[in-house]
């Protein structure tokens, strides 16, 4: 398959349902339905909040790449920041629009792009955003570039992209892999083909490590913790124990699925 066909599917996956909406049965795009799709974001991942650090770029320039149902780009705009998004599909920019009208605020720029091709000049801005985003795009390096040509010198970057090398990820194989009678299928193919939108890749925090060295980007921080809400994944005890005692064994900060980056674009 190529790359265009890839990001058709990708495209035409988040086009039916923007990531987290299925948290609500609520009618679609009313408050209680944002509410909802808020509470549950932050009960289950209130480690985006040290991540993202929303009220620290207040007055700033930001780009969220890929803002979904934009749970994390309203809080930039509640946050004061001069907050920009770009979602590959209409549905999420529906969301996003409905939001910012159901709580009267109203933001520099929101829009569909893709984030290998950012419409914006080179050196905009004073942070570039994206949680669990270029890793579901065909050419995720693209993406990586791009976000680096638009930050500023002097910019930061925050990333979330998947951590091959994780708990979350075996769980996948051993569920979508061994049980299915496919124990020879890789990580890799697993989450290709069995997380979220097809095409899915996840990189090793080596693998990350060494691509960055590429760029004119120094690292503040590159980690894969492992979150209380990965934790409760495995429900019945003889899976969390074994579970525990390997993350425990791997690194705490290392065998989470959500790869941390954090960024300083270098004058
Ligand atoms: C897992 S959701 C994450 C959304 C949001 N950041 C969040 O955390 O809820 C992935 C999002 O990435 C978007 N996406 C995938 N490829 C993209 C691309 N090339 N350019 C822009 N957005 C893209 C999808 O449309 C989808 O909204």
């Amino acid at each position: 398959m190529n790359n265009e066909t890839l990001k058709q599917q990708v495209k035409a996956f988040w086009n039916q349902a923007s990531c987290g909406t299925n948290m609500t049965q609520q009618q679609k795009f009313t408050t209680s339905y944002f509410e909802e799709i808020e509470e549950a974001r932050y009960r289950t991942e209130p480690e985006i909040f040290s991540f993202a650090q929303f009220t620290r770029f207040n007055g700033k320039k930001v780009l969220e790449v890929g803002v979904g149902a934009g749970t994390d780009f309203m809080q930039w705009v509640r946050a004061g920041t001069q907050a920009h998004g770009v979602d590959l599909t209409q549905e999420a920019i529906d969301n996003v629009s409905h939001r910012l009208e159901i709580y009267g605020l109203q933001v520099a720029d929101v829009r569909v792009a893709d984030a290998e091709n950012l419409p914006y000049p080179d050196n905009q801005f004073d942070l570039v955003y994206s949680w669990g985003v270029i890793h579901h795009s065909p050419n995720t390096i693209k993406c990586l570039e791009e976000i680096i040509r638009v930050a500023k010198p002097g910019g930061t970057i925050k990333i979330m992209i998947y951590n091959r090398h994780s708990l979350y990820a075996l769980y996948r194989w051993i569920f979508a892999g061994l049980l299915k009678g496919r124990p020879f299928q890789s990580l890799s193919k697993v989450l290709f083909y069995h997380q979220e939108s097809i095409g899915t890749k996840a990189y090793t925090l080596k693998e990350m490590k060494n691509i960055l060295a590429r760029y004119p980007v120094g690292i503040s921080q590159l980690t894969a913790p492992m979150t209380n809400h990965e934790c409760s994944y495995y429900k019945a005890r003889l899976w969390r124990w074994p579970a525990y005692l390997a993350a425990c064994l791997w690194g705490m900060r290392r065998s989470g699925f959500f790869m941390l980056i954090e960024l300083k674009k270098v004058i």
